[in-house]
Formats: C-alpha cells, structure tokens, sequence
C-alpha cells in the first residue's frame, strides 16, 4: 500500500487545488438564481471523473438538477461499489458571518473553510481522488460506479425516478457514501442508522389585513401570539412532543443496546463549551446521544410574521408562519408522521385563526447491518489507516436515498463519512479538516481492497 501513500504525498497540492475549484462552484439547489452554477459544478465533476480514467461517464438530465454517472468495471466477476455523493450545497446566508466568503475557500488552521467543505463536496471529492489513485497505482481490485447527484440538499425529489429507471445502470453489491461524521480522527467512528424527515410549513391567519395594534390590539387575536402558543404546545414539560400517536412506531431500542450507544465517547462539558450554551435540554429519561441518535425530535427552522424591519412598527399582523422538521427514527414513517402533524395542528387551532399547514419533503429512517461483509471492509480499512477500530455511531442526520436504495435496488449502504460534527454543516464557517480529507483518500482504496478479498 505504500504506493498509493506515495502517490497522494506526490499529488497533495492538486488534489486540493481541485477541490478548490470544485467549491468555488455556489451550487446551491435551493435557490433558482443559482443554476447554472449548480450545473457547471456538475460538468466539473463529470470532466475529473473522466479524468480520473471513470468509462461512460454522463451528465444524465433530471427534471431538477442533473445527475452525474460513471463507472469503471473491470471485470464482471468481481463485485461492484455504488459511490453516493452530492454536489449541492446549502445556502450560504447569513453572509455576514461568515469570516471569509462561503465560496472563496481559506485555509487556516488546517482546516479548509467554504460552503460545502465537508457537505459534501470535500468528502464526495475523497472518492473521485480515491478512484484517481487507485488507477493510477493499478490497485482498483473491484467495478466502482459513481451516482453524484445535485438536490440532496432539497429533499432529493427526482430521485427516485432516476434510480428506478436506471436500476440496470446503478446495479451493484453495495452503497458506500462519505456525507456523515466521525467522532475524530483520534476515535473513529462509523455510522450505521440515519433518521428520518418529515417537514411542513404552517401558516396562521386572522383578520382579513394587518390593523394598527392600538385601534384592534386587545379585541382581535393576533395569529403570532397564537402560533407561537401552538408551537409551545408541541412538546410537554418533559420535552415529549405531544401529536397524539407520534411515538407509536417508534422501535425501542434494548437495554444492552442502549448500553452499546452510550459507551461512545462523549464530553458533555465540552459539548456545553463548544455550542456556547449552559444546560442542555431534551427528551426526560435519555441521554444526549440518544436524543441526537434514535429519538424522534421537532423543531422550528424558521418562524415569522409581523414587522421585522428596522424600527418599531405597531402592528396586528394579518397572519405568522414557521417552518418546521420532524426527525424519524426506524420504523417510523414520514407520510404518516406528516398526517399526524396536520391533523394535530388544526385540531389545536383556536377559533380566532384559521391554519394551512402545507407539507415539503420527507425521507424515510435507515440502519445499515453491522454484519455485513461491507461493514467489516469499512471497519478493517478504518483500523489499517486510523490504528484504532471505529465505534458504531447512530447519525441524527438525513439522507433519504439510503432507504430508497434499500427499496428500490435491494442495496444496503455503508456509511464511511470523515467529517466532524463541529465542521458547521448548513452553518456559517463550514469547514473540513484538510487531515481529514487526505485520511479520507487515503482509506477508501482500503475499503475497496477489503471488500473485494471479504466478497471472494
Ligand atoms: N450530509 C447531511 C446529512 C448528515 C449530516 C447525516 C451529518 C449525518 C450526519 C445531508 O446533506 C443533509 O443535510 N440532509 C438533510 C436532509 C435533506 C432531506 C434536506 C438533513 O439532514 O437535514
Ligand atoms: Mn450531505
Ligand atoms: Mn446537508
């Protein structure tokens, strides 16, 4: 293997001059005025993967934003590893704090600082230069088919069509993806359950136009009073969310692996530190890493109404919203989590208001076997390269093409991420860590060697 060293030590400055490039695309799905960014990012991807030595490579149309293929098989015999990744970004707002521009990537400290560093572009990028290196080190022991996709950030809603016209293309043994984190580089870790999403929009509405708040104030409701009273009302006083039958699908985890999880190392104090808080809050009767890991939450993403301008305006204002997420835990499912959502939020409407609830994207919860060959690829690779063997992890994040993939292609994924939870994911200053990112090329050639000898 100390080849495939020599050859990332030889290639070090391109390999982050390329990633550079790659983030200074702004491929932010969720905003239209970003399109043609999103789609020369893509061309990019596809022209490195090519590069790279990557056959039948395609830019393949979507009614969203395009996909990119490519494959390397090299022999049909042997096993094949779908590589999952996303080119699109989050928005980058708030702009101001950001310490240096989202797309301008900067290093300090060792760590590289740009929207996408770590989600996803750093660690999908791990893999095309994976794939470069082991081409060039003559070392690719299995096929390799790459599906980079570009609205994962945006509920992957052209997905799903994609992967079931294209089952013959995406065939393959097994997923492996780099968009989850690790617990360090001095504890690895792999994650092996994601959550679930189900995410709506609400709206509150009263009088048929906003009033002045000393002539109506006192006689009418005013529906930001009023949804933030509903908001409230979600969770009880022991932080329980209270839409009748949220948890009934919930599977609960035993004992012994509820002892498993918490063996993981955690620092409450330094957690407390990091985020800046004094106490941390949750569901009554378990721990931080189960809240975060697998327990079902809610939260509000976003909550307006009235005048948020500079001054004060007195006003009554017509109507308020909030956007707000459901995180799913195995077993339960995001249409009927959405259902439940609804009807709860209109049954506890007073009188006075009248609501819409309009539901967005979902996704569906994920474990993935520890038992698998797969798993023991990723596990003994991570043990040659870290020197330590990593901990399972339960992710409290989303990526809702792991169940489908189960569903629709009858695939497990593995999940192999290299990012930190502290990389500032979908937050101002995102980072990666440039150790990270080369610990990364360096053990993916790890996981295609194992898992190639482990699948004879
Ligand atoms: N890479 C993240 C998911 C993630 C982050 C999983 C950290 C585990 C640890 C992914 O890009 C993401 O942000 N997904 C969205 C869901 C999507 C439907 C918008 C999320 O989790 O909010
Ligand atoms: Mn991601
Ligand atoms: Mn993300």
């Amino acid at each position: 293997m100390s080849h495939i060293k020599d050859y990332i030590e030889a290639n070090k400055q391109r390999f982050l001059d390329e990633l550079f490039e790659l983030l200074r695309f702004p491929s932010v799905s969720a905003d239209s005025k970003y399109k043609n960014d999103v789609l020369n990012a893509a061309d990019y991807i596809a022209e490195k993967l090519k590069a790279a030595g990557a056959d039948n490579v395609e830019v393949c149309p979507t009614a969203g934003n395009p996909i990119v293929y490519g494959e390397k098989i090299i022999d049909a015999t042997k096993p094949t590893v779908l590589v999952y990744g996303h080119y699109d970004v989050q928005p980058p707002e708030p702009l101001e704090l950001w310490n240096t521009p989202p797309f301008e990537p900067t290093v300090r400290d060792g760590k590289i600082f740009a929207r996408g560093a770590c989600d996803d572009k750093g660690q999908m990028y791990m893999h095309v230069k994976a794939f470069e290196v082991m081409q060039q080190t003559e070392s690719l022991p299995c096929n390799i088919k790459f599906m980079i996709e570009g609205e994962e950030e945006v509920g992957s809603e052209n997905l799903d069509l994609f992967v079931r016209a294209n089952k013959e293309k995406l065939a393959a043994d097994v997923v492996l993806i780099s968009d989850t984190a690790m617990i360090s580089l001095e504890n690895p870790s792999l994650e092996t359950g994601l959550r679930g999403l189900s995410y709506l929009e609400v709206e509150v509405v009263g009088p048929n136009r906003d009033l002045h708040s000393g002539v109506y104030g006192g006689a009418v409701a005013n529906p930001a009073t009023i949804l933030a009273k509903m908001i409230a009302s979600l969770h009880d006083e022991n932080n329980h969310v209270t839409i009748p039958g949220f948890y009934d699908d919930v599977l609960e985890l035993s004992e012994e692996e509820r002892k498993a999880l918490n063996q993981a190392p955690f620092d409450e104090n330094d957690y407390k530190a990091d985020l800046g808080v004094d106490e941390l809050w949750g569901e009554k009767g378990y721990t931080t890493i189960e809240r975060t890991g697998i327990r079902p939450t809610l939260e509000v993403n976003g909550i307006w109404g009235g005048y948020i301008g500079e001054g004060a305006k007195t006003v009554l204002p017509a109507k308020a919203s909030a956007k707000i997420s459901m995180r799913l835990v195995p077993n339960q499912q995001s249409a009927v989590i959405t259902k439940l959502f609804q009807q709860h939020f209109e049954n506890i409407a007073p009188k006075y208001v009248k609501v819409k609830v309009t539901p967005h994207h979902g996704g569906e919860p994920a474990v993935t076997p520890t038992d698998s060959v797969a798993y023991q690829a990723a596990e003994k690779a991570i043990e040659e390269s870290f020197g330590k063997a990593p901990i399972p992890c339960r992710g409290g994040g989303s990526i809702p093409i792991v169940a489908l993939f189960e569903k629709e292609l009858g695939l497990k994924t593995v999940l192999m991420g290299f990012g930190l939870d502290s990389d500032n994911l979908h937050s101002p200053n995102e980072k990666f860590d440039i150790a990270n990112y080369f610990k990364g090329i360096e053990t993916i050639p790890l996981f295609h060697k194992h898992f190639a000898s482990l699948s004879k």
